[in-house]
């Protein structure tokens, strides 16, 4: 029995860093919450983050069906913890000590649907969502996934500032999607290896606001692209999502190809908070790259504190196909972005209008009733 119990304890000890009291090949890292984990995007993308080396807790969070998700996910081998969290009253626990947030809830498209028809839903989820991370997790990475991109980003931007907690750097709109297609598409007309080449694409992440640059095509091999192989394949990179949303007809939009995108965008991200050096990626971010445009899609460093430098858009060597698609994406991308802001503005303005009305309504009401006489307010300002 001694002999058993002393076994035990050397087999243990050999597990174990003696220094800290922890398994020896455990490795510190982060605390990673999703927000709509049990989705399309979601489920995927959680399987995914589980065995992403630096992701030490995964918190799943979703309105309905997540602690299954949790529990399935939790017996993928890696040492990353796992817990799921339901409702707006687990909220706050999700997001308690997370150093990257991704944000994927919310509808997706349906066949004939553009990414602002999401709006009206979608925007209020997000406003709510990152109103919540202000107030649990203010320094955490944000990323951004729900559509449209192009307002959800300035959606957050304006909650976060509302909130006192805004800091450009730290909120980031996922476009890695379209850099991926690119890469494929492009490889596919070059028969070359997609994970050999590099396509900037700036701008947005919706129709026309997608930008590959496919002027500045970077690969090993040979890259020369005909005018008719531009056109095309920058109409495909920017129609990507359309293709996979009319092929599901009607059963949803890209989530495989999403969740390995913002699995690899969120990898970059932790990477760079771990302090690896030259660390890059293209988001939709706070940005002077266009004039009268607050936000962009551009490629980025990342570093410790997010956003640490913005490579803007490559003037030298652009195109004149290139300039007339940045020109022509300009006023829409402008559109989606002051309706983002103006969501934040007017959703104050309405909701001060409803409390006004209550209290009015209240007010009249307790005209005949001791509730007024004695100076208590049942309406909450
Ligand atoms: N950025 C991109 O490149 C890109 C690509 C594809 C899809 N998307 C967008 O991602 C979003 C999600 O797509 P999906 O296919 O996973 O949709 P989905 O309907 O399959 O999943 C969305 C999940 O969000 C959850 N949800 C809804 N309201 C919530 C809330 N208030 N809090 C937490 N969770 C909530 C739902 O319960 C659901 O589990 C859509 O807006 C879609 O347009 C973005």
């Amino acid at each position: 029995m001694v002999t058993d119990n002393l076994r035990r304890v050397r087999a243990l000890a050999n597990h174990v860093d003696p220094a800290r009291g922890v398994p020896a090949h455990h490795r510190p890292g982060f605390t990673v919450a999703v927000l709509g984990a049990a989705g399309g995007i979601g489920q995927p993308l959680s399987l995914l983050l589980k065995r992403t080396p630096l992701v030490e807790h995964l918190h799943l969070y979703d309105i309905a069906n997540v602690a299954g998700v949790a529990a399935d996910v939790s017996h993928v081998n890696s040492d990353a913890t796992v817990r799921g969290f339901t409702g707006p009253a687990q909220l706050g626990a999700a997001l308690a000590g997370a150093h990257l947030v991704v944000i994927p809830a919310g509808i997706p498209r349906k066949p004939g649907m553009s990414r602002d028809d999401l709006f009206n839903v979608n925007a209020g989820i997000v406003r709510d969502l990152v109103a919540a991370c202000a107030k649990h997790c203010p320094k955490a990475l944000l990323n951004i996934i729900s559509n449209p991109v192009n307002s959800t980003v300035p959606i957050a931007a304006e909650v976060l500032k509302k909130e006192g907690v805004y800091d450009p750097k730290r909120l980031l709109g996922v476009t890695h999607l379209d850099v991926m297609r690119a890469r494929v598409f492009v490889a596919q007309a070059l028969g070359a290896d997609p994970n050999d080449i590099d396509v900037p694409v700036v701008g947005g992440h919706a129709g026309i606001t997608i930008l590959p640059l496919l002027s500045q095509v970077t690969c090993s091999q040979k890259s020369d692209l005909s005018a008719a192989q531009v056109e095309h394949l920058t109409e495909r990179v920017q129609n990507g999502g359309t293709e996979v949303v009319n092929a599901k007809a009607g059963a949803g939009s890209a989530t495989l190809s999403m969740a390995a995108a913002a699995a690899e965008f969120a990898a970059a991200c932790l990477r760079a908070l771990a302090g690896h050096r030259n660390v890059t990626a293209y988001a939709y971010v706070a940005s002077d790259a266009v004039r009268s445009l607050p936000f962009f899609a551009t490629k980025v460093r990342l570093g410790r504190d997010g956003v640490e430098h913005n490579y803007g858009v490559p003037s030298r060597g652009t195109s004149p196909f290139e300039k007339a698609a940045l020109e022509k994406l300009v006023p829409e991308l402008r559109a989606s972005i002051d309706k983002g802001v103006a969501f934040v503005a007017n959703g104050d303005e309405a909701h001060r209008r409803r409390a006004a009305q209550q209290r009015r309504a209240a007010a009249g009401q307790a005209g005949n009733s001791d509730v007024r006489a004695s100076g208590v307010s049942q309406i909450p300002a």
